[in-house]
Formats: structure tokens, sequence, C-alpha cells
């Protein structure tokens, strides 16, 4: 089977791509290397790899590249809304256009795995506990363009999302913007944690089980099909204090203040259940706990700044 990964050198995919490798199936990545990084080095060895630098903006070439494939999985994006609200016109473009053109120019037969973001459920109501069928509501230009791109997608059909949570753990090509990503990170350098809109709840998962779930997903294919799927750990909807104090466990003298300042862009403030993809017979596998220690001690080595997406 040939697979085809557009954006598969950042975050997410160099956790994807040698999961799919070591399972012998045919990855392509497609990548301009937006952060001019070097993260799938240690797959050129491999001869089921191969790398393409493209721009997805240059729809008709990638369109071109990915008629070849049996299964084609869009990563690329310029991913966070703060990124998005400082390249408004590249965001539409990278993240919801060139889905669009994927999907005018992909034959039926073509099977398509897109992530998003579970950010589109925007704030729910209280005590509401969000299910792919609560009404999207996304708030920021990253959440609609995401939206946006899931929606062409599932119209087409012969596609499965994920709306993922907030994903945390480490890859070689780490990003420290993400929420318990960068607590941690705070945590450990500065033993201080300011925090903002405290009570907002979030859902989280590591990146591996979103590694996990792609291949599940090629692998159960049929069965997961024409579906969305909430992707979060269910026992991880933590207010952004309770994560604080979660950590604080493994940090004691981490210091953690509120403040009225500050405020998401994204306005995340949600209760999310993940039974229906339990329901399909999928497994997770990494908690948050482990990736809280991971993160601990991934930190004593990273250096600081200079992994965050802004
Ligand atoms: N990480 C998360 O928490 C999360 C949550 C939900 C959804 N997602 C989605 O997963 C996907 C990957 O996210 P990530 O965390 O790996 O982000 P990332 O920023 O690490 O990776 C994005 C990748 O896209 C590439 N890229 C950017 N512009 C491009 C262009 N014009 N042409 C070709 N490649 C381009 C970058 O070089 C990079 O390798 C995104 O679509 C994102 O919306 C991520």
């Amino acid at each position: 089977m040939k697979i085809l990964i557009t954006g598969g050198a950042g975050y997410l995919g160099s956790a994807i791509v040698p999961r799919l490798i070591n399972k012998n199936y045919n990855v392509t990545v497609i990548d301009n290397l937006y952060f001019k990084q070097f993260t799938l080095h240690d797959m050129f060895k491999y001869e089921n790899f191969e790398f393409i630098f493209e721009d997805v903006r240059n729809f008709k070439i990638v369109n071109d590249i990915a008629k070849q494939f049996d299964v084609v999985i869009p990563l690329a994006g310029l991913v966070g809304a703060p990124l998005c609200d400082l390249h408004p016109i590249d965001a539409v473009k990278i993240n919801q256009t060139a889905v669009e053109e994927l999907c005018n120019t992909l034959s039926k037969e073509t099977k398509m795995i897109i992530p998003v973001t579970n950010s589109g459920y925007g704030i729910s109501k209280p005590d509401e506990i969000c299910t792919e069928d609560t009404k999207l509501n996304p708030i920021s230009i990253y959440g609609k363009t995401k939206v946006a791109a899931e929606k062409v997608t599932m119209e087409r059909g012969n596609a499965v999302s994920f709306r993922l949570a907030t994903v945390f753990g480490v890859t070689s090509r780490m990003r420290t913007d993400l929420l318990v990503n960068n607590f941690v990170l705070e945590a450990v350098k500065n033993k201080y944690l300011k925090i903002f809109e405290g009570h907002f709840m979030r859902n989280y998962i590591h990146v591996q089980d979103v590694a996990r779930v792609m291949l599940y997903a090629i692998e159960n294919f049929d069965k997961l099909k024409n579906n969305s799927y909430n992707f979060g750990l269910e026992d991880a909807n933590l207010s952004k204090i309770q994560l604080a104090n979660f950590i604080k466990k493994y940090v004691p003298d981490l210091v953690i203040e509120e403040s009225k300042h500050g405020r998401d862009p994204d306005q995340r403030n949600y209760t999310v259940s993940n039974k229906k993809i339990i329901a399909t017979g999928f497994k997770f596998k990494y908690s948050l706990d482990l990736g809280v220690r991971e993160l601990i001690k991934a930190y004593k080595m990273l250096p600081e700044k200079n992994f965050s997406n802004l």
C-alpha cells in the first residue's frame, strides 16, 4: 500500500512516519520544511521511504503526485491559532484550500485520513459533553480552516477524520507551544506557571497514540470510514489548573499562580467524549502521567524556546 503524507516532517509526522515505515508501508512525505527542520533523517535508509521537497500550495504538482497513492494523509499546515493569525492568507491556502484541491482531484478510490482539532468545539455549554454530533463552533482562523478542511474531506467520502485533543509528548520535531509540553517546560525551567482562564477544560492525547490511531485507521479503514472521531484520553479531561497541579506532583517546588490577564485565542473550554473511537476497539496506550514524566526527562536535554510554532 502506498501512503502519501503531506507535512510529514512536522511534530505529528515525526511520530507517524517511523511507525508506518516499520510496518513496511511505502511512505512518501511532501513537506516544504517550513521550520528548516531535519527531522526524518533516520528514515532515509529505508527503501520504503521517499521525501519530496514541495509546497502544498503548488496545487497542480502536489495533486498529480497524490493521484499515485492509495492513502493520503494531509498534515501540512500552519498549526495553531497564533501562527495562523500572523499569516491568515497562507493559513487558508495551506490548511484549507490545499485539502479542497486534493479532494477535487483524487479518485474516489483513494482513502483519506485527516487529523483536525477538537478546538472546533469552541466554548461548550456548562455540563455539556462534546460528542461527534455536537455543533462545531470554531473561533480562530486556525479552527475555522481545520473545520472547513474536515467538512470537504468528509463530504467527498472514503475518509476518516480524527478531532484531536491537545497533543503532548516528545518527537524529533518538538513543539513546546502545545499546552502540556509548554506547562512542563515552564515547570522544569522556571518552577513557575502563570495561568489565565485556569478553569478552562481541555482534553489531552499522547503523540504516539496519534501515530497508533493513524496506523489503526489504515488497517481498519472499512470499519471506520465516513466517520469523524474525537480522539483524546477519556481520563484526561482536565482544567488548566488541574493540569498544572498534576505536573506539580513531579515538580514539587512548582509555584502556580492564576492570572486575570490573558486569553486563549481558540477559547477552548470543553469536556470531550471519546467513546466512539473506543467502541471500535481502539485502545489507548500512553497516559498523561507517562507523558509528563517523559517531558521532564526530555527537557533536561532540549534547549528551551527553539521549538515553538511561534
Ligand atoms: N499537534 C496537535 O496538537 C494537533 C492537534 C490537532 C490537529 N493537528 C493537525 O495535525 C497536523 C500536523 O500538526 P503538527 O502538530 O505536526 O504541526 P507542525 O507545525 O509540527 O507540522 C506541520 C508540517 O507542515 C509543513 N508545512 C507547513 N506549510 C507547508 C506547505 N506550504 N507545504 C508543505 N508543507 C508545509 C511543516 O514544514 C511541518 O512539517 C496539522 O494539520 C494540524 O492541524 C495537530
